[in-house]
């Protein structure tokens, strides 16, 4: 399998996908040092700088209706998940849908891209991005929540390498596992380091809020809230708050 490593890019998420535009195979995996446009969920930036943290995105082609595609962000975020507890043995939590914290402190953040034919998934691009060994002057001081990273919360230096090897061996037991039993074992996972289960959350999409329990997530990935009149609404994004 391919493995492009480059030292500085816009953004491994763009590199992958022109590489599976071309008909890059499943397990090629971009990392970069540094990149210069890296991206955020809903059109965010990602802070990318060069030689402290892991930007590293992956070619997947499963076979899937495009609907379930958002099942595949559920995975990563388990396995970055387990990556971060094997390099350091601290337990991350997942905010919902792809947020990785540690004491309440974004540590990592996933984004995945699609091409989808109309009834099939052609292929899906997982972007990860761990922030490892960032120091408090290397955040930005204008960012939207509060981040962290595994140097700030243990006080001591992950190497970049070894990281990268465990999350590409938690990413490709938990791939398997999915192809071979569905969803369902990677949801059970999902809801068991998701800060929110069980708890009063409020969701904000756009100009509307919901608040109520969050009642774990659908086939689709989309979030369940128990409403006051006990029906469940399921949303598909959001910014939630754990109340
Ligand atoms: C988010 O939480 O907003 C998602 C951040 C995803 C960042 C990663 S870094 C590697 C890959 N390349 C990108 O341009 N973005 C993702």
């Amino acid at each position: 399998r391919r493995l492009v490593c480059c030292s500085e890019t816009a953004s491994t998420n763009s590199d992958a996908f022109h590489l599976a535009e071309e008909g890059a195979e499943e397990g090629t995996v971009v990392l970069a040092d540094r990149q210069l446009a890296g991206k955020g969920r809903l059109g965010r930036r990602w802070e990318s700088p060069a030689g402290v943290n892991l930007y590293c995105s992956v070619v997947l082609r499963p076979e899937l209706p495009p609907y379930e595609a958002p099942q595949l962000t559920f995975l990563s975020a388990v396995a970055v998940a387990r990556a971060i507890h094997t390099s350091t043995g601290l337990q991350p939590v997942i905010k919902w849908p792809n947020d990785l914290l540690l004491n309440g402190r974004k540590v990592a953040g996933l984004l995945n891209e699609m091409n989808a034919e109309t009834d099939r998934v052609g292929f899906v691009i997982l972007g990860i991005g761990v922030n490892l060994n960032m120091r408090e002057d290397q955040f930005p001081p204008d960012l939207r929540s509060p981040a962290t990273s595994l140097l700030l919360e243990t006080g001591s230096a992950v190497v970049r390498q070894a990281f990268a090897v465990n999350l590409l061996r938690e990413l490709e037991r938990e791939y398997l596992r999915f192809t071979q039993n569905g969803f369902g074992p990677v949801r059970e996972d999902w809801t068991r380091y998701c800060n929110a289960f069980g708890r009063e959350v409020r969701v904000e999409m756009g100009p509307h809020t919901l608040q109520g329990p969050f009642a774990g997530i659908d086939h689709d990935g989309a979030l369940l809230m128990t409403l006051p009149d006990g029906r469940i609404e399921r949303i598909l994004s959001g910014d939630v708050t754990v109340i």
